[in-house]
Order: structure tokens, then C-alpha cells, then sequence
């Protein structure tokens, strides 16, 4: 489970405060999948980043499992290697002579898993780092925006690795509003409140 209780988030720089999340409480079954909708700017990424425990300039209670991997939603690839390289990474002492990380690159649609993320397009850059996220052995994944600027039928093949590889699994997947695959079954959660306060089941 990922439970949140009562999370509060502000941003401060410049001597300005935003204030993004207000007491917001809700628990994630384990083994759920969820799509959280919200316009741009209500702090889904904000929410994301708590969840994963990498921002921890907050109040409240966040509890969640010891393993949580994460696709950003700015690619976070390694420039100096490459596509299958950067998802080999997070495959550890697994490292993959079967191909694992290539099968995987292919399987959303990278087909040259040994190109540098600087001979990839913005699409692709983001679905090999979709890649390295699904290659992590996790308890719970969070992806934000993992379908974003991809044709519906790339984005269809993308949803379907993606449930592929995270079966059992929790998952967490921001995105806009009216922008998830149709063969992405979850529970959606609508982003509601500005600062954020509540995710209320569509
Ligand atoms: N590091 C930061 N410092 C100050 N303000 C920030 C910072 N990061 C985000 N914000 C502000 O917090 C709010 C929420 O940002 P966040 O990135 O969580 O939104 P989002 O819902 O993910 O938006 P998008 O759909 O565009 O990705 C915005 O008003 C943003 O300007
Ligand atoms: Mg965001």
C-alpha cells in the first residue's frame, strides 16, 4: 500500500511561497492500478515526487514499500550511454546476455536499442526511460506522464508493456486530463483543489 495522510507541500524560492498540496489523504491498494488526472500545474508531479519518497520537504504521513520505481516525466537518460545501456543500469548483478533490456526497448517500440539518447526523438527518449523504470524490479511503480506526445497507437502498445511488466504490482500513472490509452485499465483519480487537497475516484 502507499498511504498518504494529511500531506502538505510548499515550494519557497525568492522569499515567495506556493503552496501546492493541502491535507491531502489517500491509500493505494497494493497491487492497483491508477491513472491521476489533473490540468497542468495542480501538482501531480509534486505528489509523485512525495510518493517516491525523493521529496521530503513536506509534513504528513507517507507510508510506502521499500522499492519504488519511477519514470519522470523530462527524460532522465545517462547521455554518455546508450538506450539499452541505460536500462541495463537499474538491472544490476540481472544484467541482461538474454536481451532482456532490448526485448524490452522493442516492446515500446525501440527497435535500435543501441542508439544515444541524443539520436533519439523527445518520444522516444521518454519511452526508453519508460523502459529503464518497468526494468526495475519494484513493489510499486509511479510514472508521470508516460503516454505524453505519443500517437494513440504507440501509446496503446506502451500501456499494454507497461501492464505487462508491472502485473501484481502498484501503479501510479499521472497524466492530463482525457489523455490515457484506452487499454489502460485502472481506477482514475481526479486531481481536485488548488493547493491539491483531494483525488476523487471519476
Ligand atoms: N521546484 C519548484 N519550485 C517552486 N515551485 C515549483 C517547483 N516545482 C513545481 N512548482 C510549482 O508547483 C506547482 C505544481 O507543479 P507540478 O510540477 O507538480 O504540476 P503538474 O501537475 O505535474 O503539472 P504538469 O501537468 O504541467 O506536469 C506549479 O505551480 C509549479 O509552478
Ligand atoms: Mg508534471
Amino acid at each position: 500500500m502507499i498511504i498518504l495522510e494529511n500531506v502538505c507541500k510548499s515550494y519557497r524560492s525568492d522569499g515567495r511561497t506556493v503552496e501546492v498540496i493541502r491535507g491531502l489523504s489517500f491509500t493505494f491498494a497494493d497491487g492497483g492500478v491508477y491513472v491521476i488526472e489533473g490540468p497542468s500545474g495542480c501538482g501531480k508531479s509534486t505528489l509523485l515526487g512525495i510518493m517516491a519518497g525523493a521529496d521530503r520537504d513536506r509534513t504528513g504521513r507517507v507510508e510506502a514499500p521499500p522499492l519504488i520505481s519511477v519514470s519522470y516525466q523530462n527524460s532522465v537518460l545517462l547521455p554518455w550511454l546508450s538506450c539499452s545501456s541505460n536500462v541495463n543500469l537499474v538491472l544490476g548483478g540481472r544484467r541482461s546476455t538474454a536481451g532482456q533490456a532490448e526485448a524490452l526497448l522493442a516492446e515500446l517500440g525501440i527497435t535500435e536499442p543501441g542508439l544515444m539518447p541524443s539520436e533519439l526523438s523527445g518520444g522516444m527518449k521518454a519511452r526508453a526511460g519508460l523502459a529503464r523504470a518497468l526494468a526495475y524490479p519494484a513493489d510499486a511503480y509511479l510514472l508521470d506522464e508516460p503516454f505524453a506526445n505519443l500517437d494513440p497507437a504507440t501509446a496503446e502498445m506502451c500501456a499494454a508493456a507497461v501492464l505487462r511488466h508491472t502485473a501484481g504490482k502498484t501503479v501510479v500513472a499521472v497524466i492530463h486530463e482525457g489523455t490515457a490509452p484506452k487499454n489502460f485499465a485502472g481506477t482514475t483519480l481526479v486531481c481536485r483543489g488548488s493547493p491539491l487537497s483531494a483525488l476523487i475516484p471519476k
